[in-house]
């Protein structure tokens, strides 16, 4: 029996697909649906991606096809980081799976309503569009969600890492603050921890040797060049978001108030995170740091599950 139900909500994605090989192979969560939304590349790369890495990692996991754009912005896609088909060098066949049924919200209120016990977590990889539409739309979902553990935003209140520059928040910002608004417990996994956790060329190196679904990685990691990380490795920020639900203890936390704040510059209009760890009332638990070593044996504990 697992401890609790995960849907997953994300835009793959290089850093998505490691994500969800992690969690699919967590001993103590069963996901019940992979919720896509374009972000990284559009929604139908997005569903297409998520429908092959099922057929790689070998788990009969419902895909459900979701936002196609932000809920009030244009869709900008990251494809410089993740490649044109958002797989980095991994060019695949299309895939066998076909998409649930429903498309999100509604896949994932199926999902939710489904669960008696009301302890779904959701784990959030992508801008937030899914989440926000699904609250809009059945207000109820709320009192079914335990708890979002997401990758977005920035932590770092010195303003040192441009914060506007977080892909997912800036992506939706106004998406991301319905979400705030909703007063579900938040679990934020700041981009400050990709810049530490990310694999060097030798540790790709070593992932390819691991089996055939290392060589996927491998392939995808040849051309993720993470601007934020620069040419140091592949920074493998969803993957922190992932081992928050199996292995919460490799993380150091901190309570802070979030909300999204905008920042003009050169006439666009980008939303960011403001993050104050001195605000009196706190509305979520912020991962400050992780342990990289214990993440990666992690990792490679759940990718050698494929050997
Ligand atoms: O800023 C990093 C985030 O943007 C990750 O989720 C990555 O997949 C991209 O979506
Ligand atoms: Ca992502």
């Amino acid at each position: 029996m697992k401890d609790y139900y995960v849907i997953i909500d994300c835009d793959p994605g290089i850093d998505d697909a490691m994500a969800i090989m992690n969690a699919v192979n967590s001993e103590n969560i069963e996901v019940k649906l992979i919720s896509t939304v374009s972000g990284n590349l559009t929604i139908e790369e997005t569903v297409k991606n998520a429908l092959k890495l099922t057929e790689i990692f070998k788990v009969d996991i419902p895909v459900a096809e979701g936002a196609r754009q932000p809920v009030k912005r244009q869709s900008v896609y990251a494809s410089m980081a993740q490649g044109t088909k958002g797989m980095g060098g991994y060019t695949f066949s299309t895939p066998k799976t076909k998409p649930f049924i429903y498309k999100s919200p509604d896949a994932i209120y199926f999902f939710l309503k489904e669960n008696p016990a009301k302890n779904t977590t959701l784990l959030c990889l992508g801008p937030m569009t899914n989440i926000a539409n699904l609250l809009t739309k059945y207000p109820d979902a709320k009192n079914l969600i335990s708890r979002i553990v997401f990758m977005g935003g920035s932590k770092d209140e010195n303003g040192m890492t441009e914060p506007y520059r977080e892909f997912n928040v800036a992506y939706d910002p106004e998406a991301t603050q319905i979400v705030f608004d909703s007063n579900i417990p938040l679990v934020m996994v700041p981009m400050e921890l990709g810049h530490i956790a990310y694999f060097t060329p030798e540790e790709q190196g070593k992932i390819k040797r691991a089996n055939a679904v290392g060589e996927i990685f491998y392939k995808m990691f040849s051309k993720y060049n993470d601007f934020h990380v620069g040419k140091l490795g592949a920074a493998v920020h969803d993957s922190c978001c992932a081992l928050y639900l199996s292995n919460p203890e490799i993380f150091r936390t901190e309570e802070a108030f979030i909300k999204i704040d905008y920042h003009k510059q050169k006439g666009q209009e980008y939303g960011f995170i403001n993050c104050n760890f001195d605000a009196e009332n706190k509305n979520a638990t912020v991962c400050v740091d992780i342990d990289v070593e214990k993440m990666k044996k992690i990792i490679y504990g759940n990718l050698f599950n494929y050997n």
